[in-house]
């Protein structure tokens, strides 16, 4: 694809890290919002994106580049993952589509399991990251500088909260370099090629903040100007599909390059095959705010990478998240590009058991759907899948799901619905057809009803 060599797009940043060691939280502070706090468990369980616009990163970092910083990226595109071990495929959603990614640590835990998944993530696909050694403020007798470089903060510590620092930090760079990682505090870092950069932070102080800004941008344009020079081919993903209240049917996207505009044809990859539809309108969230939290919407004629969108379109109830969305020209073969939009769900089709006999499992989207099948085909669990879907509840599933007591498998009569509405005619069925469905937005409290269940069932 041709690239303009003067014009770079957005950077798009994936962070990822263990449950809990304070991703959103650091997004949160930030863009100065309250996601964490609205999130079922306190946990993320959906892929989101944010788009940090150029002047709130200059805003971010005058107290540590004084004004003084060549900054030539339009702003940056970050997309936030779940850290719950059941997400292992939105992590792997998010990796595949950035640029670069911060790999962020509780200081007070190190590493923990999927902070070892992420990074073995990263190194496979060779995507370079920083590594945020977030919660300082968590260290004894920590003095808080609200917003401030982590360099001066440190220095502001009294002397034994900054030893207590060292010693966490010393333990974790043997911990990295256990998994084979050289790592080393941004300022003193003797050779960026081979050592990893850390950035001590706080999410609830910002202590560190203007450091992660700035280091990341700082890598984009030093070391990756090529990959982020702006390409016209569209390149485009799916991440969920959503009702919006008078509107009618939307997919959130990424698109990384490329233009989209308003009245467009395009195909995605659809549960029930391809859907081809037109773009009816192109939204986005205000700049600093979560695409995955309801707000007021931008409307624009066309958009350009990267960015992360809502397009509003008709009949894409079906369409599924985590696939390719492609335009469809005046010259393309249709048929060929909805043979290739459906070649990315094969593998979730794949896993519906062929006999027709297992549960039902419905989610909100294709990455906690993965989730769910990967938990009913693990050895603990190893429960068949009969049907899947995306959305709602409603009296069709439970009539499918109501076959398998006609089958003798009544053990099988049952929904999994992870994060979807279940309608009110689907409950008043499921009672008469005897299908039990179990609901949870928690997804490991699905799995907690669901084994419960079958183990009274086996005994
Ligand atoms: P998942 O998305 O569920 O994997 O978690 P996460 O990594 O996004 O962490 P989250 O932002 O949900 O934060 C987890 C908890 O840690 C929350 O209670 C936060 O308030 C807290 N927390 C996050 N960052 C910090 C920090 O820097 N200092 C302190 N003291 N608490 C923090
Ligand atoms: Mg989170
Ligand atoms: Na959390």
């Amino acid at each position: 694809a041709k690239r303009s060599p003067s014009k770079l797009r957005c950077p798009i940043i994936c962070i990822m890290g263990h449950v809990d060691t304070g991703k959103t939280k650091i997004l949160d502070n930030i863009r100065r919002t309250n996601v964490q706090d609205g999130e079922a468990g306190g946990i993320t369980q959906q892929i989101g994106a944010t788009f940090i616009p150029k002047e709130s990163l200059l805003e971010r970092t005058a107290q540590l580049n004084k004004g003084e910083w060549d900054l030539r990226v339009p702003g940056l595109l970050v997309i936030d993952t779940p850290g719950h071990e059941s997400f292992t495929n939105l992590r792997s959603r998010g990796s595949s589509l950035c640029d670069l990614a911060i790999l962020v640590v509780d200081i007070m835990h190190g590493l923990e399991p999927q902070t070892i998944e992420s990074l073995n993530m990263l190194r496979s696909r060779k995507t370079p990251f920083v590594i945020a050694l977030n919660k300082i403020d968590r260290m004894y007798d920590w003095t808080e500088n609200t917003n401030f470089p982590t360099q001066e903060t440190l220095s502001l510590q009294k002397d034994h909260a900054r030893r207590e620092f060292q010693d966490r930090y010393d333990k974790i760079v043997i911990e990295f370099a256990e998994q084979g990682l050289n790592v080393a505090k941004y300022w003193e870092n003797p050779d960026p090629r081979t050592f990893i950069n850390i950035i001590p932070t706080s999410a609830i102080t910002g202590e560190g903040m203007p450091d992660i800004l700035q280091t990341l941008v700082d890598l984009c344009q030093n070391r990756m100007n090529e990959r982020i020079q702006y390409v016209p081919a569209v390149q485009c993903t799916v991440l969920e599909v959503k009702m919006i209240e008078g509107l009618g049917t939307s997919v959130d996207v990424i698109l990384i390059n490329g233009k989209l505009k308003e009245g467009q044809t395009i195909v995605v990859a659809g549960l029930e095959g391809a859907i081809t539809t037109q773009i009816r309108a192109l939204l986005t969230p205000q700049p600093m705010r979560e695409m995955r939290v309801k707000g007021s919407y931008i409307h624009h004629k066309e958009i350009e990478g990267a960015q992360g969108i809502k397009i509003v379109a008709t009949g894409l109830e079906k369409a599924v998240a985590g696939t390719s969305l492609l335009v469809l020209d005046p010259e393309d073969d249709e048929m060929e590009l909805r043979e290739e939009v459906l070649s990315d769900m094969k593998g979730v089709l794949a896993r519906v058991d062929k006999s027709g006999e297992g549960v039902y499992v419905q989610a909100s989207t294709l990455g906690s759907l993965e989730a769910l099948l990967e938990f009913l085909k693990s050895d603990a669990v190893k429960i068949p899948v009969a049907g899947i879907a995306i959305g709602p509840v409603n009296k069709r599933d439970v009539m499918g799901a109501s076959v398998m007591h006609e089958r003798k498998k009544p053990e099988y009569a049952t929904i999994l619905a992870f994060d979807v509405p279940v309608t009110k005619e689907a409950h008043a069925m499921g009672e008469e057809l005897n299908v039990r469905i179990f609901t949870a937005d928690i997804i490991y409290h699905l799995f907690d009803q669901f084994t419960a269940y079958m183990e009274k069932v086996k005994a």
